[in-house]
């Protein structure tokens, strides 16, 4: 059951540093970016092609993206919100691009002031455009496990928003434990629905560790075949929504889990361990 390998999709330089508070200067950024590559990390999503003003953190994007000697066989997806994100981040080189979603009405109005349907209508012409230009595309599910303004999510709108991702041509769709409230009994009660309707291999679990329970979640995820995971370098990010709480789920601690298990990630764990305390250094 327990597979040979994992993959890791690094989100500090994204979901991290948007929410941390201190604004990383470019080229420090563009420096954690390769250290993580050359740490063995096969996906590392470098940026956001949002507006400027509602994550000032990563303004820069524009800089950041085409500033990075990318190394081969290495994505550096990059968010994008609509069109004009899209436009940004063509402009910018990109290979790869998310698209991000909620499963919670209340969050993608809080978060990107569109209702569900209408996130997924501004995407039908970013994923066409990312398909034309040959870039792999991700679509994320925020919010699939709790919600900071609803409270409870409906499994069955997880479901319905990833199916819909998936119909829209998402490569992948990474389902997200956005304020970390999940425990492992959820993984299961939110994801079987939706396995009966999108490939296991076409889905990653996004956690956050504001409880401590990220790597039991991982461990229920694995349980049911999932072999992508998120994680962010040093733990990055903090939580919005949880004042001094953790954020994501470190990216260490994923991987020394998973290389206890006898999984394979390709990760160097020294190698990774300097990336984190670099971007440390530059956050103190
Ligand atoms: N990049 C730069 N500028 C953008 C943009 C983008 N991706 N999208 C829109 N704009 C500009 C428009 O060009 C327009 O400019 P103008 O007033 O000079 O003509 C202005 O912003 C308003 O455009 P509109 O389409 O009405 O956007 P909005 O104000 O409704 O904002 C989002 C919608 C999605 C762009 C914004 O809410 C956003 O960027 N949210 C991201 C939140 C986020 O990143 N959360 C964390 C990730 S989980
Ligand atoms: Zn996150």
């Amino acid at each position: 059951m327990t597979p040979a390998r994992v993959t890791v999709v690094e989100v500090g330089p994204r979901d991290g540093l948007q929410n941390e508070a201190a604004i990383v200067p470019t080229a420090a950024k563009v420096r954690f970016i390769e250290m993580l590559a050359a740490a063995g990390l096969p996906v590392v999503e470098s940026t956001s092609f949002v507006h400027p003003a509602a994550v000032p953190q990563l303004a820069d994007a524009d800089q950041v993206l085409p500033a990075i000697a990318r190394r081969p066989g290495v994505r550096y997806p990059v968010l994008v919100p609509n069109m004009r994100g899209m436009e940004r981040a063509i402009a910018a080189g990109a290979d790869a691009v998310a698209v991000f979603t909620a499963a919670s009405e209340a969050f993608s109005q809080a978060n990107i002031r569109m209702t569900i349907a209408e996130s997924l209508e501004a995407f039908s012409p970013v994923l066409a455009a990312a398909r034309a230009a040959g870039m792999w595309t991700r679509g994320y599910v925020s919010t699939a496990f709790g919600c900071p303004y609803q409270g409870e999510v409906d499994p069955a709108a997880v479901a319905d928003v990833a199916v819909a991702l998936d119909e829209l041509g998402c490569d992948q769709i990474s389902v997200g434990d956005t304020i970390g409230v999940a425990e492992p009994d959820d993984v299961g009660r939110v994801l079987s629905p939706l396995l009966e309707r999108v490939p296991v291999e076409r889905l990653a679990l996004h956690l956050h560790d504001t409880r401590g329970r990220a790597i039991d979640n991982a461990e229920a995820g694995l349980r049911l075949g999932i072999t992508t995971f998120d994680a962010s370098a040093s733990g990055l990010g903090g939580c919005p929504f949880a004042p001094g709480a953790p954020g994501n789920l470190a990216t260490e601690t994923l991987v020394s889990w998973l290389h206890g298990l006898g999984i394979e990630t390709g990760v160097d764990e020294p190698a990774l361990f300097e990336a984190s305390a670099y971007i440390r250094s530059q956050l103190s």
